[in-house]
């Protein structure tokens, strides 16, 4: 059969395939394939049985295989997004994008709608725990191992939202205006480098205008500067009823839409002859974006025998157990007066749990958006507990005297929390909820309080009558045991905060001036970033704001201490260069345990403003008691780069620059100075 139709042949090269289908395809057929057809096939395009084409299936989410798009099949639920951002580990986020991947061929699909990459503007923002971080550095390198990861599979990654997608308030109708170097240095860089670094096959487009223009027919941001600078070649598919408010159908192709989803609307096959016997559009354009899409469908071995494929697995041991150690690495200790923790289980009689969230479970059909995977099995904190201390300890739900007591508290997945299509209001915890920390702290001697929730916290109305706090986000199916790992010590915690908590909502960029212009939007629903590229701590050190906890702030139940450091040279003459910073750490500590080696930029002279400093590089080292190690940190002259808005393009200046080494952005033990030119 593949004899007559070399399309079919998964011996042959995929651009001759897709060359050879294409020249297969009438006009019709082509404008069948820019959208999905059917309303019952919201998340899977419709077949085209004369060439033998199948439904080209996708499915959502960053936390795993949803239940909404697989199917109504449960599946393995990973930790979220700013959990894994919050192991400052790359080989686990590409362990999570191969299991991932697995997941997603083993329910059929062909494209996990992940990840989500959108910079955290505001601690507001519903959907900050679907995305990794406030600083594009550290969301690029998780992402990029992430999407291997998953594309390994043969499944293709979608990155979404592109872009400047940073809220929910008015999600389909706001604009952001955001100046040309913030937009690109800001909220493309994370886009820019997993384009260039892990070659996405797919990227959504946002609901939001940006500058003006809505995402989907936004020419700039996606023939431009996605296709023709950055030299994508896959598919981009619109988010999910996106191109609703768009008015013409050319200005979507014209842009480089591939995908209208979950149905035809701006694609109707109507509107698309229409516009192109008007001479809206060339052939030669649509055939781009055909071929784009054939190319991903070829690449995801849509028309492959399916022993040429990977193969699919999910619900495995090995990805619960691989859930549960990411959730117990983005685990973060933000404070722990006394050692209180890790609690002994040897010499403890009776501890209270308390809150309510000791007994929720966050994977439901639909809850949480995009990110409702519905897991065989969810362990609650109070099931890890309860199975930790059988035997030893006795637990107490809500009762008073007990040598200790812990109160889970935080958000979920309901309107106003961690959610999607709303922002939440406030950055702290409800009354409920704050009252119910004071009476327990009050109550005993020492208390734990375990935060399960997917954005920053604001605390100080409680934090002083607590021992200790662990930020524990939303850590997936195996949650529980996670948390009772890191309570009782089995695992030594070594997450760093991906995202400045601040202490007041005020004290963060989109907020400082209350006007409604910088958030939620003008009554135009304009939302200008008037903050520039002043996001997160860039914000916070350029204006001396005390946050409550800085960016890359995390505890341990060790100590280190950085000793000496040697750059590899220093002075870097182009921007492909690198150069290493060899960083010597001891555990000083009894326990072993791991440290992120933060390194941040200073750049000494510029011809344009700059923030006081940048993460450059990291790295994460586990050392036994007593350890000492050289800790190798590459650092990438390009990641020294500013956007130059006179060039339209990245540029590093000569000049000194110093790195500030340390432990959290603000814990900086050594420095370097060096130079670039
Ligand atoms: C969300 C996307 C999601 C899509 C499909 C949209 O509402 O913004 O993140 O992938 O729906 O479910």
């Amino acid at each position: 059969m593949s004899a007559d139709r070399p399309y079919l042949d998964d011996g042959t090269q995929i651009e001759a395939r897709v060359t050879d289908l294409l020249s297969r395809l009438t006009l019709k057929e082509k404008f069948r394939l820019l959208a999905s057809h059917g309303r019952h096939r919201i998340y899977v395009t419709a077949p085209i049985k004369r060439l033998g084409i199948p439904s080209f299936k996708t499915t959502d989410g960053p936390l795993g295989v949803a239940m909404h798009s697989s199917g109504f099949k449960k599946n393995t639920r990973f930790p979220a997004t700013v959990s894994l951002a919050a192991s400052w580990n790359r080989e686990l986020t590409h362990q999570v994008g191969v299991a991932m991947g697995k997941e997603v061929r083993a329910v059929g699909r062909h494209v996990l709608l992940a990840p989500g990459i959108n910079i955290a503007r505001t601690p507001l923002n519903g959907r900050t725990f679907e995305y990794f971080s406030e600083d594009p550095y550290l969301t690029k390198e998780l992402a990029i191992p992430l999407v291997k990861g998953v594309q390994e599979q043969r499944i293709a990654a979608c990155l979404k939202h592109y872009a400047a997608n940073n809220q929910e308030t008015d999600r389909r109708s706001s604009d952001s205006i955001v100046d040309e170097r913030t937009l690109h240095e800001i909220y493309l860089r994370a886009f820019r480098a997993v384009v260039l670094e892990a070659d996405p096959w797919s990227v959504m487009s946002c609901y939001n205008k940006v500058n003006g223009v809505y995402g989907s027919e936004n020419k700039y941001l996606l023939r431009e500067t996605l296709m023709d600078k950055w030299g994508f070649n896959g598919l981009v598919m619109t988010d999910w009823f996106a191109s609703r408010p768009i008015e013409t159908t050319e200005g979507c192709i014209n842009a480089g839409l591939g995908l209208e989803m979950p149905w035809a609307m701006r694609y109707k096959t109507k509107a698309l002859e229409q516009a192109f016997n008007e001479g809206h559009f060339t052939e030669e354009t649509l055939d781009d974006l055909v071929r784009r899409n054939l190319r991903v469908m070829m690449l995801t071995g849509l028309f492959d025998r399916p022993e040429k494929l990977p193969e699919g697995s999910r619900n495995t041991t090995e990805h619960q157990v691989l859930a549960r150690r990411a959730a117990e690495e983005g685990m973060v200790l933000l404070k722990n007066d006394r050692n209180l923790l890790p609690l002994d289980i040897e010499n403890l009689k009776r501890i209270s749990v308390h809150g309510k969230h000791m007994r929720l479970k966050f994977g439901r059909l639909l809850k949480g958006g995009s990110s409702a995977v519905k897991p065989p099995h969810e362990i609650t904190p109070l099931e890890g507990l309860e199975k930790k201390v059988r035997g030893k300890v006795k637990l107490f739900p809500g009762d008073t005297f007990a040598d200790v007591a812990i109160v889970f508290v935080g958000l979920d997945h309901s309107k106003g929390g961690d959610s999607e299509s709303s922002d939440r209001n406030s950055i702290h915890l409800d009354e409920e909820q704050v009252s119910l920390i004071k009476k327990v702290a009050e109550d005993h001697l020492r208390t734990v309080v375990c935060v399960i929730a997917g954005s920053p916290i604001a605390m100080d109305e409680w934090i002083e009558d607590v021992e200790a706090v662990l930020m524990c986000w939303y850590g997936g199916m195996e949650a529980g045991h996670a948390i009772a790992n890191v309570l009782f010590g089995d695992v030594n915690p070594s997450g760093k905060l991906p995202l400045t908590f601040p202490k007041n909502l005020s004290d963060s960029p989109a907020h400082s001036t209350g006007n409604p212009r910088n958030f939620p939007g003008d009554e135009e629903k304009k939302v200008f970033y008037d903050e520039g590229i002043f996001v997160g701590y860039r914000w916070f050190d350029e204006k001396n704001i005390e946050p409550l906890f800085p960016f890359g702030f995390g505890k341990s139940y060790t100590s280190f201490e950085f000793g000496e450091v040697h750059l590899s040279k220093s002075n870097l003459r182009k921007s492909e260069d690198t150069l290493s910073i060899e960083v010597g750490v001891t555990n000083t500590g009894d326990l072993e345990g791991a440290e992120v080696v933060q390194v941040y930029a200073h750049d000494f002279q510029s011809s344009v403003e700059r923030p006081p400093r940048e993460l450059v590089g990291f790295e994460k080292v586990n050392l036994r008691p007593g350890e000492s190690r050289s800790v190798s940190v590459l650092v990438k002259a390009e990641d020294l780069a500013f956007y130059d808005v006179t060039k339209h393009d990245w540029t590093v200046e000569p000049g000194d620059f110093k790195f500030l080494i340390g432990n959290s952005s603000r814990d900086i033990h050594l420095d370097a100075d060096f130079s670039f030119g």
